[in-house]
């Protein structure tokens, strides 16, 4: 299971500035992980979502947000989702566009974090494993949802890969964003190379670790790198490693596969690879 971070499918700096070419190289890696093993994509919002998100100012928990800012964030990631669909069909990869709307119940509990599996529509869930099986690769995305009775909310795609992870037996969860992996300091420090779920959640809470700035900035309603290293931390506690890496070298994403990483892991309870 594989996030393609805002930072590294958009230029974040650039509102709805779309990163074709980084795209296009990160498919033809994942399209040699995919010939051996099922692959499910996740891609979040960068400059196309989040830039609106902040002008409409809708966060990630469920209220009666302004509706034409809701429909205006909502159809800028349908754009983004068919660029990105667009990319990775060019660059090897059969997608399968799976919006989060039919993996969630819109009008049962919002699936927010900490994890809601009541709003899960299971099936549809489980069958992303079957898509993938099949030879398609399923493209989840963040979205803004309905959560019924007037009340909408900001999905991210990191609510989007714990989500899956709960009902997925998921071998391999990886971030790819635009930096190498987490660090001791936000003046990038040193690169931290293995941590656990605890050192996750203490790093998502006091900030620490976080990357540059430049990544995800204050722009971002779904809380950036904190957010990320949280889910993280969920994802690895149900056993699955979880790698940061850098999406500007897609090599590294399909090495990940093969025992070798260059970035940040958090292992999982049972399983582990060489660094
Ligand atoms: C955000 O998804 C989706 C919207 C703002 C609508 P993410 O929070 O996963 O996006 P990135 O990866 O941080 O840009």
């Amino acid at each position: 299971m594989l996030k393609l971070g805002g930072s590294i499918i958009t230029d974040k700096s650039v509102p709805l500035s779309f990163r074709r070419d980084a795209v296009v190289a990160l498919a033809g890696a994942v399209s040699t992980v995919a010939e051996s093993e099922p692959v499910i994509l996740v891609h979040g919002g960068g400059s196309f979502g989040h830039h609106y998100s902040v002008i409409h100012d809708m966060h990630t928990a469920p209220a009666r947000y302004d509706l034409k800012g809701f429909c205006t964030v909502k159809n800028s990631m349908v754009h983004l989702h068919h660029l990105v669909l667009d990319a990775l069909y060019e660059g090897g990869i059969l997608p399968y566009s799976c919006p989060p709307s039919i993996l969630v119940h819109s009008s049962d509990v919002p699936y927010t974090e900490p994890a809601a599996p009541g709003g899960m529509a299971r099936e549809r869930v489980l069958e992303t494993y079957t898509i993938a099986s099949s030879g398609l690769c399923p493209v989840v995305y963040g979205d803004a949802m309905w959560c019924g009775n007037g009340t909408s909310h900001i999905l991210s795609g990191d609510a989007i890969m714990t989500m899956l992870a709960k009902l997925l037996d998921i071998r391999l969860a990886i971030f790819a964003t635009d930096v190498d992996g987490l660090y001791t300091g936000p003046d990038l420090g040193q690169l931290i190379r293995r941590a656990d779920a605890k050192t996750a959640y203490a790093m998502a809470g006091s900030g620490r670790g976080a990357a540059p700035a430049r990544s995800d900035g204050g722009s971002d309603v779904t809380g950036g790198m904190a957010r990320k290293v949280r889910a993280a931390g969920d994802i690895s506690r149900m056993g699955t490693d979880v790698f940061f890496v850098n999406g500007n070298r897609p090599h590294r994403i399909s090495d990940i596969t093969r025992g070798i990483y260059e970035g940040t892991l958090f292992a999982g309870k049972s399983r582990g690879v060489e660094a």
